[in-house]
């Protein structure tokens, strides 16, 4: 008697198997685009794709912000409140990466975020989002990112000093942890009507839930860190976040070093310190083919930009390192150190763009 040997039964294909020989097929007859690309076009906001939002709504809040409404993609990570999303958006043809802070309740039941964007004089993104841009836009995102958020251990008592669109990360957080029940926050801003959120903040102030401290600065000036402490005399008992102009976020700095509370105090910076400027030169992007005189307080990345050059780029303020660029040759310096750093031939020494300058003629391999 011979034994039968068992037939080798075919795998039977599972509907992943059987989905990937179709988009194998639709590659084949679809190059150059792909199937994935296609996919892009009809569901941008698919699992597995790179990570985009839909603009859903942009509703004013003063005369020169407005709060964006954001449907992030499938894979979107819900944040921490008080962190940022760096937003990719196409304005006038180029993109441009801006960090917003994300001002929403987690609680959404609509599966969307919000940031909320202050216009500022000729700038491109900020102006673009508060007035041009429509429901609908596609906009590219990274996942949400930053430290300015409570610790696990929540204080006590806690002090919010902000200023202008300073207060979008607060705001984040306010709305996040009604657990909080000792918060004061001063707020300055040029009118009452200039307060971002005005009316939420007045209603929290009103429910109990804030101390509210509005300076209207231009009848009433600037506040400096002295008179905070006076308005404020339990500082010293504080954990304290801050958010605002680079002057009134080194002079609290100051202040609270002095005081012996630097520990105390958490700041976000819209915008890097420039510190030293010096020289600059002629920036060659070697890849690129473009060439351009830049001066040593510019940093290259908006030289290039300036310049039409299509550059990678996040935060704009040495944070993120979304900007990232190989130094072939020259020199640049930080813009926050001064520090030179000089690169020749075959160094392969990384530069962060967006706060380093020409400090001479410089290759960049891009
Ligand atoms: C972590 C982080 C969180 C942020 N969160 C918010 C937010 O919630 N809301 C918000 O409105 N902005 C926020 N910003 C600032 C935002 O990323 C942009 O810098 C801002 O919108 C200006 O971009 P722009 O393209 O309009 O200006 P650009 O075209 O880049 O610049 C135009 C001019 O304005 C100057 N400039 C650039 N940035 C600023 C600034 N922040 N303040 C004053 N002058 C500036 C430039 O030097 C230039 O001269 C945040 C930045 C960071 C790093
Ligand atoms: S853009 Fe974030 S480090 Fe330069």
């Amino acid at each position: 008697m011979t034994a039968t040997a068992p037939r080798p039964t075919a795998a039977r294909p599972t509907l992943r198997t059987l989905r990937d020989r179709a988009l194998r097929l639709a590659e084949l007859v679809t190059t150059p685009l792909l199937p994935a690309d296609y996919l892009d076009l009809v569901h941008p906001l698919r699992p597995g794709a790179d990570l985009r939002g839909r603009i859903e709504a942009v509703v004013p809040e003063t005369r020169d912000a407005a709060t964006v409404v954001i449907r992030p993609g499938a894979d979107w990570r819900p944040h921490r409140p008080g962190q940022y999303v760096r937003i990719g958006i196409d304005v006038d043809g180029v993109r441009m990466w801006r960090a917003y802070s994300i001002t929403s309740d987690l609680g959404r039941t609509d599966g969307c975020f919000t940031v909320t964007v202050k216009a500022i004089p000729d700038g491109k993104v900020s102006n673009h989002l508060v007035r041009r841009a429509e429901p609908g836009t596609i906009v590219q995102l990274d996942q949400a990112t930053g430290e300015f958020c409570l610790p696990e251990q929540r204080p006590a008592k806690a002090l919010f000093v902000t200023a202008g669109s300073g207060i979008t990360p607060v705001m984040g957080i306010l709305r996040n942890h009604p657990e909080l029940d000792d918060v004061v926050l001063v707020h300055s801003a040029p009118t009452a009507d200039d307060v971002v959120f005005g009316t939420e903040l007045r209603d929290l102030a009103a429910a109990g839930r804030i101390r509210l401290v509005e300076q209207h600065t231009d009848t009433a000036g600037m506040l400096d860190a002295a008179a905070i402490a006076e308005l404020v005399p339990d500082l010293a008992e504080r954990a304290t976040w801050a958010c605002g102009p680079l002057g009134m976020l080194e002079a609290l700095e100051e202040h609270w070093a002095a005081a012996g509370l630097a520990d105390r105090l958490h700041t976000e910076r819209f915008r890097p310190t420039v510190l030293v400027t010096g020289e600059g030169g002629t920036v060659t992007f070697t890849r690129n083919g473009t060439s351009l005189e830049a001066d040593g307080a510019t940093p290259i990345l908006d030289a290039a930009e300036e310049a039409g050059v299509l550059m990678p780029s996040g935060c704009r303020m040495g944070i993120c390192y979304g900007c990232v660029l190989p130094l072939r040759e020259g020199a640049v310096r930080d813009l926050r150190t001064g520090e030179v750093t000089t690169a020749v031939p075959g160094d392969g020494v990384l530069v962060q763009t967006c706060i380093s300058a020409a400090a001479g003629a410089c290759d960049i391999d891009h």
